[in-house]
């Protein structure tokens, strides 16, 4: 599907409209999922509209220090940050995992302010946040040129390969970087170093290491959002495939290791329940207390981070943090 207004055009490479085949994803990760001795859901499907809506709500929380942490990298940093984008004449700004844009709208406001030539591409697997965002823009930088990319990480890549040649500057901001399991995190940034050539970057958002009461406070927090927000999925599963899970039967539990920096957030059922999903014509038994992992947020060292970029062949050029030195947002080169 593709949206072309005069400002901008909206490309979906989800296939929602031409075929069922995203809800059949999502109905085989979900069976394959709960069919394991270990049930786990794929963090990915947090974000449909409400799962979007109350990940936004999240960020505002007192707990959530990350998106303001880097909010205060972007906003001290934005000169530095912009005049090594501009370099060498015009770019695209390729956002991936883009959201409501709200901290990379500091750099677009910088890099217009310059009057730097680039073209915004913000990526992301909510449709409905992109639409909100392009809106957003039209009315605050009606001079900018976008065009936003609906889809998945790996399909976008894809896209952007075959569509986008020119000079190009990668965001991946927010910590997104944090989902994936040490492989995945290596082989996506390749994947992202495939698409580049020299004189291209990369600024990446990582929540950095800390005390292990400030980390679990960020996922388990008082209002009971962060809650509310895993919970969903199941909320999802019932309204998208038919499930009967009864959201009251299940909380949410985060856990914090600081021996390997991971965050782990489940779903616990409390008590034995046998929960049937009509698309998938099929029950799925849960004991008391069973859980089902919905996510892993990888917490880094700066050396960690370093050894990840020169293992796809990055250059780390720039290390910016905030003042308390929770997060940092790292500049990577192409040589
Ligand atoms: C969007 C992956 C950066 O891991 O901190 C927030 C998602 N999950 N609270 C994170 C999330 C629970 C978030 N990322």
């Amino acid at each position: 599907m593709e949206i072309n207004t005069a400002f901008q055009s909206m490309i979906n490479l989800s296939q929602k409209k031409s075929g069922a085949s995203d809800t059949a994803a999502f109905a085989t990760d979900v069976n394959d999922g709960l069919s394991q001795d270990q049930k786990s859901l794929p963090s990915r499907y947090f974000y449909d509209g409400e799962g979007s809506r109350l990940f936004q709500e999240i960020m505002e929380l007192p707990e959530y220090y990350l998106t303001r942490a880097e909010y205060e990298v972007l906003t001290e940093n934005k000169e530095a940050i912009a005049r090594e984008f501009a370099g060498a004449g015009f770019f695209h700004l390729i956002d991936l995992g883009a959201g409501d844009a709200l901290k990379t709208k500091i750099l677009l406001q910088q890099l217009t302010v310059q009057q730097s030539a680039f073209s915004y591409i913000p990526v992301d697997i909510s449709g409905d946040i992109l639409q909100q965002l392009s809106g957003s823009l039209q009315t605050e930088m009606p001079a900018l040129s976008m065009q936003a990319v609906v889809g998945e990480y790996s399909k976008a890549l894809e896209w952007l390969q075959a569509n986008k040649s020119g000079r190009k500057v990668v965001l991946f901001l927010g910590s997104n970087i944090g989902n994936f399991k040490a492989d995945e995190s290596r082989n996506f940034l390749c994947s992202v170093r495939a698409y580049l050539q020299p004189g291209d970057k990369l600024l990446m958002g990582i929540d950095l290491r800390k005390d292990p009461d400030v980390i679990l406070r960020a996922y388990d927090d008082a209002a009971g959002v962060t809650a509310a927000f895993n919970l969903n999925l199941l909320r999802r599963i019932n309204r998208e495939l038919g499930g009967n899970f009864d959201l009251d039967q299940f909380r949410h539990y985060a856990l914090y290791n600081p021996q390997d920096g991971v965050m782990r957030s489940y779903l616990v059922s409390k008590k034995e329940q046998e929960v049937y999903i009509r698309d998938l014509q099929k029950s799925f038994h849960f004991a008391a207390w069973e859980t089902i992992h919905t996510e892993n947020s990888h917490k880094y060292t700066l050396p960690q981070v370093q050894d990840l970029g020169m293992a796809c062949g990055f250059t780390l050029q720039t290390v910016f943090q905030d003042k308390n030195k929770r997060f940092a947002d790292v500049l990577f080169s192409v040589d």
